[in-house]
């Protein structure tokens, strides 16, 4: 070549360029097949960026400085069942199980997994228990699966009795106490504090309804049970709360008396948090099929008068929470579904939220209680009770009021 050069370096640049691009187009298609090499580097590099990151996220967790991956032992050494199988037989003792116990809003989330059902979660003071209930030969068994169902665990042997029988143990007329139509609730240092039982309807909810409702018979005939007398709601020991394939319409088909409360679709209930005017901006962001959907229209309008809780996945509405760490947008759309629950009377509560690791669980129901979630909802009972409780930030004035007058 007889080609004069001023600069030696950015001609055979040029060169090079011109030379070597259309071979690199072709060769990058393939390049993964190219060669055994190439095959390695395609399968280790990503997973070198997966092992980066998981290495990140580790740090991030210890870095907390909380278990991380174990909870505090110390909670699976108590054991208040002795003497005697609480689910078959309601030892005296266990009535007063509740006796130095402060109650809190957590959830039980499928009570019946516990060491103890129902002793358990009142032991650590959480005031909502969750049994779910098949409809089989007319019986209400309890548990996950069908195959999980034994002869012994009904809903009556395992919840209604007991409670009726602490209840009416909470309730007997000493010969000093002047008679009085307010019963006393489970707990005995909160006394008007109700416990919900959520039953969640496992197969046709239509057919299950009316066996519930027959089965608290007891309960209603000797005034332990929250109920709706056509214009108010009106408080008791124990609010049934039915979920799962609950069917709304017939929970509301009698408009002057109602002892059975929805589970109401919390992601499909949304408000602006940053608008002054509640209620007005009411957006159904969801259509999907289960919890709070049987029985619902979109004309379906949800408040105390016929729900109790408003609930949801948490993954599902909320999202994947990348590297453990809530975005402002999610944190947005917690605070949005927290205060339309809030406006309906309703409790807030998130079900599936992480389990693991722990600190990234704890952060959740941190921020959870901080937006004013109404209950947590959870497996780790002993966990939910430590989280602080005192810290409930109020973010609106007009939510505070609300509440204010909620609670009086
Ligand atoms: C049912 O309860 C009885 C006694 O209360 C007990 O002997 C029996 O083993 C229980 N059966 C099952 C399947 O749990
Ligand atoms: C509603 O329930 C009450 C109490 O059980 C009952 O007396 C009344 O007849 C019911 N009303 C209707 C329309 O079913």
């Amino acid at each position: 070549m007889s080609i004069r050069r001023r600069n030696g370096k950015s001609w055979s640049d040029n060169d090079f360029e011109s030379i070597r691009l259309p071979d690199e187009k072709k060769s990058s298609k393939t390049y993964c097949f190219k060669s055994k090499h190439a095959t390695k580097a395609c399968v280790f590099i990503p997973l070198l960026i997966i092992i980066f990151f998981g290495i990140i996220h580790l740090l991030d967790v210890y870095f907390g400085y909380v278990p991380a991956f174990l909870d505090d032992p110390a909670s699976s050494q108590v054991d208040w069942s002795k003497p005697g199988d609480s689910s078959s037989d309601i030892a005296s003792h266990l009535l007063d199980i509740t006796r130095d116990v402060t109650p809190i809003p957590c959830h039980s989330h499928n009570d019946y997994w516990r060491k103890v059902p129902l002793y358990d979660a009142l032991r650590w003071g959480c005031t909502g228990v969750e049994a779910d209930v098949w409809l089989l030969d007319d019986e209400l068994y309890v548990g996950h699966h069908t195959n999980s169902l034994t002869q012994n665990r009904t809903l009556k042997s395992m919840y209604v009795d007991p409670l009726v029988k602490m209840l009416d143990h909470k309730n007997e007329v000493s010969e000093f106490a002047t008679s009085s139509s307010v019963k006393n609730g489970i707990f005995d240092t909160e006394p008007a504090q109700t416990l919900v039982l959520l039953v969640d309807f496992k197969n046709n909810g239509h057919e299950i309804f009316p066996v519930v409702s027959q089965h608290l018979t007891t309960l209603r005939e000797k005034g332990y049970l929250t109920y709706f007398d056509g214009k108010f709601t009106i408080e008791g020991a124990i609010t049934v709360v039915a979920t799962g394939n609950a069917p709304f319409d017939l929970i509301i088909a009698n408009t002057t008396y109602r002892d059975i409360f929805f589970d109401a679709p919390l992601d499909m209930l949304y408000e602006d948090p940053t608008s002054n005017t509640p209620e007005s901006d009411v957006v159904y962001t969801t259509k999907r099929g289960g919890q709070g959907t049987v029985g619902t229209s979109p004309t379906s309008h949800f408040d105390s008068t016929n729900s109790y809780y408003a609930s949801v996945n948490f993954g599902s509405t909320i999202g994947w929470l990348w590297f453990g760490r809530i975005s402002d947008a999610q944190i947005t759309k917690i605070r949005g579904q927290i205060r339309y629950a809030h406006a309906r009377g309703l409790k807030a509560r998130y079900w599936s939220t992480p389990k693991w690791p722990i600190r990234l669980r704890s952060k959740v129901w941190k921020v959870l209680v901080e937006e004013g979630v109404g209950y947590l909802n959870g497996d780790d009972l002993q966990g939910m009770t430590r989280v602080d409780w005192g810290m409930k930030k109020h973010w609106s004035l007009l939510t505070w009021a609300n509440k204010e007058s909620m609670d009086a």
